[in-house]
């Protein structure tokens, strides 16, 4: 009676790790998480006010599927006042977060049979939206030598004739990485002369360290016109609105009335208040907010980094952005974060959520947490690392 789909569909493992340690919070133990994929921070106060007086406002009504239109022109104004890059608010879709805006984007290019490259490591979500299309996963082992990202070789290596896109993430989860812009327009140009697509997931674009954010919207230094492209981003990180699912995303005018189907038919159309309240994201206050606390980000990264060696731990590469460190696990990750969390009472999250090939060799520490708590978690981490066996 059950789809293929629904039962070949893997759980998501950190929520079972994150389970065992509600259990053990139960029992008294006190947990520390460095395992959630969300930013510690409440709503910015600008943007819970917005939200406040919309709903005393009444404004709980449907609005147009592809989004409220002060919505969609403001953030094209922030790509040209952010980026300099040049995006007409026709072309942005307001969607309920990058999940959905994944998913439109998948069903809107994806026919049953056409082959996708992925990511490995990755964002587990990505292949259920691939699969839920009809599409055919196949994955690039992305290495820690080139950040964890792909680069021009690996997807021409993998390109076959039944494949029709890409999707990529910048910076990663799990790996907190970026690609660089050269390697991204060399790929985003080849991709093109495939006649191919690239899902582009920019979610935790802002949220990076050492160098200035970037689009994949950004002129093409080739000139190569970017309407083989969907841009991905969300209101869940950067701006600490998880909870209430906003996101939106960048479409070539080709996609625009399919696109508009697919909302129309699958969600109707976003949070309404919680559209009103992103419009309070872009006024400066806000986005002071969330400087400061990409700062906040920026110094427990470096922290993190600086002390991990010393309770025996490495990162994969540079993680410079999003708040995750891929770390190399001391021995089987699934075995070790179940140490960790047993004997120590910190939740981490084990490589294989996010790699089919090498997950068992790394683990996921998030740093979504406060600086007094990721010192107390070292700790922890450094006396379980070097106890005598
Ligand atoms: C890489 C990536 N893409 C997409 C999402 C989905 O985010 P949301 O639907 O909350 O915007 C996440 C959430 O963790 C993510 O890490």
């Amino acid at each position: 009676m059950l789809s293929r789909l629904s039962q070949s569909i893997e759980p998501f493992h950190v929520m079972e790790i994150v389970k065992q340690a509600d259990q053990l919070q139960q029992q008294g133990r006190d947990v520390i998480h460095l395992s959630i994929g969300e930013p510690d921070f409440p709503l910015p106060e600008p943007v819970a006010q917005a939200l406040t007086q919309a709903i005393g406002a009444g404004k709980t009504r449907y609005t147009a599927a592809l989004g409220l239109q002060e919505l969609r022109e403001t953030i094209a104004h922030f790509y040209d006042s952010r980026f300099g890059a040049t995006v007409s608010p026709g072309q942005v879709v307001i969607t309920s977060g990058a999940s959905t805006g994944l998913m439109y984007a998948c069903l809107a290019l994806i026919n049953p049979g056409d082959e996708v490259l992925l990511c490995d490591p990755g964002y587990p979500c990505n292949k259920t939206f691939v699969q839920t299309a009809g599409g055919v996963v196949r994955t690039i082992q992305v290495s820690e030598d080139n950040n964890f990202q792909p680069t021009l070789a690996e997807v021409q290596e993998a390109w076959t004739p039944k494949t029709q896109g890409i999707l990529l993430a910048s910076p990663s989860n799990p790996t907190g990485t970026r690609i660089s812009s050269n390697v991204l327009n060399d790929i985003v140009d080849w991709v093109a002369t495939q006649g191919g697509f690239i899902i582009m997931d920019e979610i935790y674009q802002l949220l990076c360290y050492g160098s200035q954010p970037r689009t994949l919207l950004s002129q093409s230094p080739s000139g190569q016109t970017r309407d083989h492209c969907v841009v991905i981003n969300s209101f869940s990180k950067y701006f600490g609105m998880t909870g209430l699912r906003l996101g939106w995303m960048v479409v070539p005018e080709a996609l625009l009335t399919p696109i508009e189907k697919l909302a129309q038919n699958l969600n109707i159309c976003p949070s309404t208040p919680a559209q009103w309240a992103a419009l309070a994201c872009f006024k400066q206050e806000t986005l002071d907010i969330c400087e400061a606390r990409r700062a906040a980000f920026g110094n427990r990264r470096e922290f993190l980094l600086r002390e991990l060696p010393n309770v025996g731990l490495h990162a994969g590469s540079n993680p410079d952005g999003a708040f995750y460190v891929y770390a190399h696990a001391p021995y089987g990750s699934s075995q070790y974060c179940s140490d960790l969390l047993q004997t120590q009472a910190v939740c981490t999250v084990p490589g294989k959520d996010f790699s089919q090939k090498e997950g068992e060799a790394m683990f996921r520490i998030s740093y979504a947490n406060s600086l007094e708590r990721i010192e107390q978690a070292l700790q922890r981490m450094g006396q379980f690392n070097c106890r005598e066996i």
